[in-house]
């Protein structure tokens, strides 16, 4: 049969629409959301031959999650409080009496850090035997994971392999008991998990125990620090200091060790070591001497002509924090316009023969203070 040409014409336009396959595009095509945020996919049809019937897939999966809803045309796919889990690939597929045609959106789902720590605890260990705990953190974006003890801001040592952070002892000792913390850290959150270190003495080994690790004494004052020990035969305690002799003013009793009139230079960690035939056993205090400020002029001495410039320096040795005042005696105000900073300078741009005299610096920590002063002379 012979078409007329415009029964061709006609077909050309109708024939290529019926017989045209959809063109679709999806909307993003790529969004991150947070854990519990909504977000919704939309599949845009561009052309086709309608009806076209739209339906939402997961890639390598049979159905979508739980909390994804589709609109009643199958265009817009919601996710209602996104999970982790929902993170993947989502093809959004057309089909009309023409073919088919797909196209893919990627939804990623941040989340704060999640931590489990192996074994969970509390770890009971023998004395001298080995243990080991492993903190693995999963989290978008991965997060850092470290380990510290409780009550200290030191990092420990510890063994990393992909996403676990472990810590190993090869013998426990009595000293390595107490709360150890599992931190991960992401953009998206901070997550802690303790586990705890129960060191168990075998029958009559030794367990020294201080009755405090930390503590701060005022220069002159006298300290005593006291170490207890269990074990059988009783242990003999000895006292001892890090990498350095015991100060010569001091004296070991009963485990009780006195320091009398403590200095900076006797700040450190100190020792106590009880042993007997089984072993022996370390336990430490940490000791900060605290002193007051001693303070001097620099210059303490100056003499200039009107219109120069004056600076003082005032410095101090001593436990920080430390306050300065600048003062001058017999109750003058300091010159116009001068300056003081918080390190202790007084500084006057153009001195006069007036501002001659006693400058004072009283440095001033939560000890006590020192006074040193400086003398300026001015000649016209
Ligand atoms: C504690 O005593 C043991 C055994 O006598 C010794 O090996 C160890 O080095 C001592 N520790 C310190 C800190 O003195």
């Amino acid at each position: 049969m012979d078409l007329s040409p415009a029964a061709l014409i006609l077909c050309s336009l109708l024939c290529s629409v019926s017989g045209q396959a959809p063109v679709i595009s999806v909307e993003p095509r790529a969004v991150t959301v947070r854990q519990g945020e909504s977000v919704s996919l939309r599949c845009k049809v561009g052309s086709g031959a309608r009806p076209i019937q739209l339906e939402w897939r997961r890639a390598n999966s049979p159905a979508l999650p739980d909390n994804a809803k589709t609109g009643p045309d199958g265009s817009v796919l919601t996710f209602v409080s996104s999970k982790p889990g929902n993170q993947g690939q989502y093809t959004c597929v057309a089909s009309n009496s023409a073919g088919r045609s797909s196209a893919t959106a990627v939804l990623s789902v941040k989340y704060p850090p999640k931590v489990r720590v192996t074994p969970a605890g509390p770890l009971h260990v023998k004395i001298g035997d080995p243990a080991s705990v492993v903190c693995r953190a999963t989290g978008r974006p991965r997060p850092d994971i470290s380990w510290k003890r409780q009550g200290s801001t030191l990092q420990l040592f510890t063994t990393e392999s992909d996403g676990a952070n472990g810590i190993q002892w090869a013998a426990v000792r009595p000293e390595d008991a107490g709360v150890y913390i599992c931190q991960a850290e992401s953009t998206e959150g901070v997550t802690d998990v303790k586990v705890e270190l129960i060191v168990e003495a075998g029958p009559g080994v030794p367990v020294a125990k201080v009755s405090t690790t930390e503590m701060t004494v005022v220069e002159g004052h006298s300290v005593t620090m006291s170490c207890q020990a269990s074990g059988s035969p009783p242990p003999d305690i000895t006292w001892s200091k890090l990498r350095a002799p015991l100060p010569w003013k001091h004296s070991v009793s009963g485990g009780v060790l006195t320091l009398s009139s403590v200095g900076r230079q006797d700040s450190g960690q100190y020792i106590c070591n009880a042993t007997n035939i089984h072993g022996y056993s370390e336990a430490y205090t940490q000791m900060e001497v605290e002193t007051p400020p001693y303070a001097t002029c620099m210059p303490d001495h100056v003499r200039l002509k009107a219109g120069e410039a004056l600076q003082l320096q005032c410095l101090a040795h001593g436990t920080h924090p430390i306050e300065f005042v600048w003062s001058r005696a017999s109750r003058a105000r300091l010159p116009a316009g001068s300056m003081t900073t918080k390190d202790g300078k007084l500084y006057v741009a153009h001195v006069q023969v007036s501002d001659s005299g006693t400058y004072t610096c009283v440095a001033t920590n939560h000890i006590g203070s020192s006074e040193a002063v400086a003398r300026v002379n001015i000649k016209a």
